[in-house]
């Protein structure tokens, strides 16, 4: 499903032998490949969200560092650089996981070398995050097959958690393409999931890329629709699991968590190893981004004539607070669905998870 270049959120131009990435912030207006060819360039990427998404950050920010090193492959500018790429976006753990994947790869080598090892673990790391994903994609899926459905399998997600939030098939998108590929009828609900709405701009437009049938409803309505009983599952993604098997996703996943459990229905992390924060014992400890006011009191979109404005939303001088991500308790959450398994979310669960990683 996923083997051409074309859907995929970062690629390696040949030719210019820079990475190019989907400019995100277009989305879905405008499909735009960008270069990326300075720090700045990688920085602003990640911090501005052209590229977002705990999987996609890592493996930008892995290229990022490499760029930097082709530079000047000094200690120095090694450390300054993954300093000024881990200063990009403070949640998603991913980010700081592939920093350190390059510079432990780097850091004993002589100075000459490290520029190309740097590249060649970059592209490791890509080419890692696609099989991690689709391992998550066939762990989820036999998750969904234990499901007892009526006609067709309607899952909700939030905010985007598809390929492009990863390099390809995503994390809580994979097990729906793997179920829509092995012709299991399957519906999304997709929530908008404010304040920037990557559940309809984005989740939306790859869902319908992809010919799976989906539905965008307002953050707000996602309660009653499994009140109704028209939700067999939720699935999330994460931008950080704590030790204790606390997850961290977009601000709202708390609210879907409280919903499901409350109609009993089961709700499921999928993500990869890469997003578990050994360190971080729960999630109270997750650092939490805060960004712009501007991003709750405006809005962007097409208007009658097809051109791109930014309108107001609130009176002027409105106050706004945008926390980015929220924290969901691991008692709510059903299983977490990673490439080595499906685990439970537990300080128990996560220890299993460490052993079969460790292979013991
Ligand atoms: O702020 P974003 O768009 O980077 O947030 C993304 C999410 O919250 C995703 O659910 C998470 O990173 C998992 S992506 C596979």
């Amino acid at each position: 499903m996923f083997s051409t270049d074309e859907l995929c959120s970062l690629r390696w131009d040949p030719v210019s032998e820079k990475v190019e990435i989907i400019d995100q912030t277009l989305l879905p207006h405008t499909l735009r490949w960008c270069h990326l060819d300075s720090m700045e360039a990688f920085c602003h990427a990640i911090s501005s969200m052209q590229v977002r998404g705990a999987p996609l950050i890592g493996v930008t920010a892995a290229f990022g560092l490499a760029h930097a090193l082709a530079e000047d492959a000094s200690d120095k500018n090694l450390a300054d650089a993954a300093a000024t790429l881990l200063a990009t976006r403070p949640t998603a753990v991913n980010l700081r996981w592939a920093l350190e994947e390059i510079s432990s790869e780097v850091r004993n080598l002589p100075v000459v070398e490290r520029a190309r090892a740097a590249l060649e673990k970059a592209h490791a790391l890509r080419a890692e995050d696609i099989a991690n994903c689709e391992r998550i994609g066939d762990n989820g899926l036999r998750l969904l097959q234990e499901l007892e459905v009526g006609d067709c399998l309607n899952i909700m997600t939030h905010c985007n958690a598809g390929w492009l939030a990863a390099v390809q098939w995503g994390t809580a998108l994979a097990p729906v393409y793997k179920a829509h590929a092995s012709g299991v009828p399957v519906h999304v609900w997709v929530s908008e999931t404010r304040p920037r709405n990557q559940g309809m701009n984005l989740t939306a437009w790859e869902l319908q890329r992809a010919g799976v049938p989906c539905t965008i409803v307002a953050d707000n309505s996602c309660g009653q629709l499994m009140r109704q009983g028209r939700v067999d599952c939720v699935i999330v993604g994460s931008d950080r699991t704590a030790a204790n098997g606390d997850v961290c996703n977009k601000i709202g996943t708390y609210l879907k968590a409280l919903a499901a459990q409350a109609s009993d229905i089961p709700f499921y992390v999928a993500l990869p190893e890469s997003t578990i924060d050994w360190e971080c014992p729960a999630g109270e400890q997750i650092p939490i981004e805060e960004r712009d006011a501007a991003e709750v009191l405006t809005i962007a979109g097409l208007d009658a004539g097809g051109d791109l404005r930014e309108v107001n939303l609130a009176a002027a001088h409105s106050q706004a607070l945008n926390p980015a991500f929220d924290v969901t308790p691991s008692d709510l959450v059903g299983a977490l669905i990673t490439e080595h398994g499906n685990f439970e979310a537990s300080v128990k669960g996560l220890q299993q998870l460490r052993a079969v990683v460790k292979g013991v």
